[in-house]
């Protein structure tokens, strides 16, 4: 996600980066090194776009882009002639139905992959983030370009973690159970957070995006105090657009530890939140 942005952005033009906002923050990095603006959550005007980032299911709020949304995404890509990256590394976590991608959004719409490029990661399928390893479909000519940056920022993937991707890839049972398991701890902690607290289940990923009844910072920083449990101030994932933060008063909660552990966790996030 950002090497291809200083593969894909020409400086001497202006160049802007839309990221979605609240977001991964990878892609503010990739923006500005690669001599681009960023441009958090939609711009007024899509003049000077050169890459715009989605993410779906997204980090932090689980939400998956519907085809509507996709389609005004084309429209726009199409009008303006800009290359969209589709962050897709929570694709396989998910509920009941697969989230829809982006290159699936395009055969839908009868539209081809030109200024398309998905990105998917092992991370969280296969519980692998420390391997970087991943695939990335979609426009040709812009992966010929991309294929050919790689080569020589060298970041060539060692055979070990070469033939441990191919394993993983090659099985679909443990991220069968992986789901499984992230659907018993949505269904375990769920009901005590939203006790006290305004959430919802997310679309897909391992998230849960919990409205705070006080300052962000503030909840987590008192929480980690009092209960010594983390969680990530929503504020921190987010840009201040318009005098407003769109992660404000919010926390990410990532289920990521055991079940027992989480339960523990939800049991103590529900006392503190009592506690307010
Ligand atoms: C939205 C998003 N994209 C990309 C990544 C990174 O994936 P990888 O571990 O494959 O580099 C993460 C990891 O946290 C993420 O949350």
């Amino acid at each position: 996600l950002f090497a291809f942005a200083q593969t894909v952005i020409d400086p001497t033009r202006n160049a802007r980066v839309v990221c979605p906002n609240p977001f991964y923050q990878i892609y503010e990095g990739a923006a500005i090194l690669a001599g681009a603006t960023p441009v958090y959550g939609q711009p007024e005007s899509w003049e000077g776009v050169q890459l715009a980032y989605a993410c779906s299911p997204a980090n932090p709020s689980g939400r998956v882009m519907p085809l509507e949304e996709w389609r005004a995404l084309f429209e726009l890509s199409d009008r303006y002639g800009f290359i969209i990256a589709s962050d897709e590394c929570y694709s396989e976590i998910y509920f009941d139905t697969p989230p829809l991608g982006a290159l699936e959004a395009a055969r839908k719409l009868g539209r081809s992959y030109d200024r398309l490029v998905v990105f998917s990661s092992l991370s969280k399928r296969s519980n692998a983030p420390g391997m970087r390893s991943g695939f990335v479909a979609g426009d040709a000519a812009l992966i010929a370009k991309f294929l050919l940056y790689r080569t020589y920022h060298g970041s060539a993937m060692s055979l070990s973690v070469q033939r441990a991707s191919i394993a993983a890839w090659k099985d679909e049972a443990h991220v069968r159970e992986n789901r499984r398991l992230y659907a018993e701890k949505f269904r375990a902690v769920l009901p005590l957070i939203r006790s006290p607290l305004e959430t919802r289940m997310p679309d897909g990923a391992f998230y849960l995006w919990v409205r705070t009844p006080i300052d962000d910072a503030e909840f987590a920083r008192r929480l980690y105090a009092q209960q010594n449990v983390l969680v990530l101030p929503g504020s921190f994932l987010a840009r201040t657009v318009g005098g407003a933060n769109p992660g404000a008063r919010h926390v990410r909660i990532a289920l990521v530890a055991s079940l027992e552990e989480c339960l523990e966790a939800a049991r103590r996030i529900m006392r503190f939140a009592q506690s307010l």
